[in-house]
C-alpha cells in the first residue's frame, strides 16, 4: 500500500498505539481525588507540556478538544459572541477549511458583517486586499496557516502588525491543522490569539484536538458543564485520545520535513517528465509546504484517476476529502483561479515520513500508465 493521503489522515504511529495502551489501562477519572485520578491528571499535564512545545507557549494556554473542527468552532463563535459589544465585523480568507466557513456563514446570519479575502494566482492570501478591509470596528480575524487542497502557507505573520494599526480590538485566529509540527509556527512572535490544531494530522487519532488560547483573550465556552479545562470545555477529558496526542506532538518534534520535501519534488518532476497537460497547483517555493502537491492531469476526470491508481493500491485524494466524500467543485481552486479543467482533473498527493523513494518510483509508474489509458478511453 502507497498511503499518499496524509492531509486527510494519518496512519497512527506505533508509539501512539502504546500510549493508547498505556493509557487505557490508567483509567481513572482525571477529577478524581485519589491516586487513580492523579495519574490521569498527570497524563494531561505532560500532553499539555508536549503540545506547548510545538508552539513555544506556556502549557497553561492549551486546552483539548475533539480536533481541529472543534477548535476552530471554539475559536470563532466563542471569541465573536463574546467580544460582539466591541464591533460585528469579521474576516476571513476564501479558501479556509468548511470548519471555518460555515461558522462565518452562520455568523453572518446573526448579523455579523463578513469579508472573505482572496489570494494571488499562486493561492497566497492577499495582504493588500486584506489591509482594505479591516476597519475599526473589525473584532475577530481566522487565516489558515497551510491550505489543506493546495498546501500554500499563508503569510500569517505578518497579519497582526497590519491589524494592530487599523483594528487593534481585533483577535486573530490560526487554523494551524495543516501545518502544526510540519512547518515554521511561532504564535507569540507573530501575536496569535487562538489557534486550532488537529491530532489525526499528525499520526494521533481522529477525535483529538487542541485549542491555544492566548491569556487575556475574551472568549465564551462552547461546552458548558462540570468545569474541566478551566471551565472552557467541560465533559470528561479525553485521556486515551490526549495522551495519543501528547505522543504524537513528542514524535512530531523530530517531523524531517526536507525528506517529505524532497519526495513531493521527486513526484512532481516524475510527473512533469513523463506526463504531458499537467499544472501543478502550487505557491512559490517559500510559500509551499513540502506535505502537499495538487496537480491537475488535464483532459480526464480526477475521480476516475483517483479510483485507477487505487487498483495499484496507491491511496491519493480529488481535494479536500475530509470535508466530504461526495465529488463537490473544489472552492479553494476555484479562488484561486483555477479553470473548470483544472478543478475536475485535479489530485492531491500528500506525504509523510513513512513513504520511500521506491514509493515514488512505483507512484509516477501507475500514474504514467492510468493517465494514458483514461485519456485514450476519454478521447474516445
Ligand atoms: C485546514 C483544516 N482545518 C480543519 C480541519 C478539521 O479538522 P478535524 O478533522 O480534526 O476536525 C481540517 C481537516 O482536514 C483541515 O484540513
Amino acid at each position: 500500500m502507497i498511503y499518499l493521503d496524509n492531509a486527510s489522515t494519518t496512519k497512527p504511529s506505533s508509539g501512539v498505539i502504546d500510549a493508547i495502551s498505556d493509557a487505557l489501562n490508567n483509567f481513572g477519572n482525571p477529577s478524581s481525588m485519589h491516586r487513580l485520578g492523579i495519574d490521569a491528571e498527570n497524563i494531561i499535564k505532560k500532553a499539555k507540556e508536549n503540545a506547548s512545545k510545538i508552539l513555544s507557549v506556556s502549557p497553561n494556554n492549551i486546552y483539548f478538544t475533539s480536533g481541529g473542527t472543534e477548535s476552530n468552532n471554539t475559536a470563532i463563535f466563542g471569541a465573536c459572541h463574546a467580544n460582539i459589544k466591541k464591533g460585528k465585523h469579521i474576516i476571513t480568507s476564501k479558501i479556509e477549511h468548511p470548519s471555518v466557513l460555515t461558522p462565518f456563514k452562520m455568523l453572518e446570519e446573526e448579523g455579523f458583517e463578513v469579508s472573505y479575502i482572496g489570494t494571488d494566482e499562486n493561492g497566497i492570501l492577499d495582504l493588500e486586499e486584506f489591509e482594505n478591509e479591516l476597519r475599526e470596528d473589525t473584532i475577530f480575524v481566522s487565516i489558515m496557516l497551510v491550505n489543506n487542497e493546495t498546501g500554500a502557507i499563508m503569510p500569517v505573520d505578518k497579519l497582526k502588525p497590519i491589524m494592530k494599526k487599523k483594528s487593534p480590538k481585533a483577535l486573530l485566529h490560526i487554523d494551524a491543522v495543516q501545518g502544526f509540527g510540519k512547518v515554521l509556527l511561532k504564535p507569540k512572535q507573530w501575536g496569535v490569539d487562538l489557534l486550532s490544531a488537529s491530532g489525526h494530522k499528525i499520526h494521533a487519532i481522529k477525535g483529538t484536538g487542541l485549542l491555544y488560547i492566548n491569556d487575556n483573550v475574551l472568549i465564551k465556552p462552547f461546552i458548558c458543564g462540570g468545569g474541566q479545562q478551566k471551565n472552557m470545555r467541560s465533559g470528561t477529558e479525553n485521556v486515551v485520545g490526549i495522551s495519543a496526542f501528547s505522543k504524537a506532538c513528542e514524535e512530531i518534534c523530530n517531523y524531517n520535513a526536507e525528506y517529505v520535501r524532497n519526495l513531493r519534488e521527486k513526484l512532481k518532476n516524475g510527473i512533469l517528465e513523463n506526463i504531458d497537460r499537467v499544472k501543478i497547483n502550487e505557491a512559490v517555493s517559500e510559500y509551499q509546504a513540502g506535505h502537499i502537491l495538487n496537480v491537475s492531469f488535464l483532459g480526464l476526470r480526477s475521480e476516475i484517476l483517483l479510483h485507477s491508481l487505487e487498483m495499484h493500491q496507491i491511496y491519493v485524494s480529488t481535494g479536500s476529502a475530509c470535508s466530504t466524500n461526495k465529488p463537490m467543485p473544489s472552492h479553494v481552486l476555484s479562488a484561486i483561479g483555477c479553470s473548470a479543467e483544472e478543478i475536475d482533473s485535479a489530485i492531491r498527493f500528500s506525504f509523510s515520513e513513512d513513504i520511500t523513494d521506491e514509493d515514488i518510483d512505483k507512484t509516477i509508474e501507475a500514474l504514467i500508465k492510468e493517465v494514458a489509458t483514461i485519456r485514450k478511453y476519454v478521447r474516445k
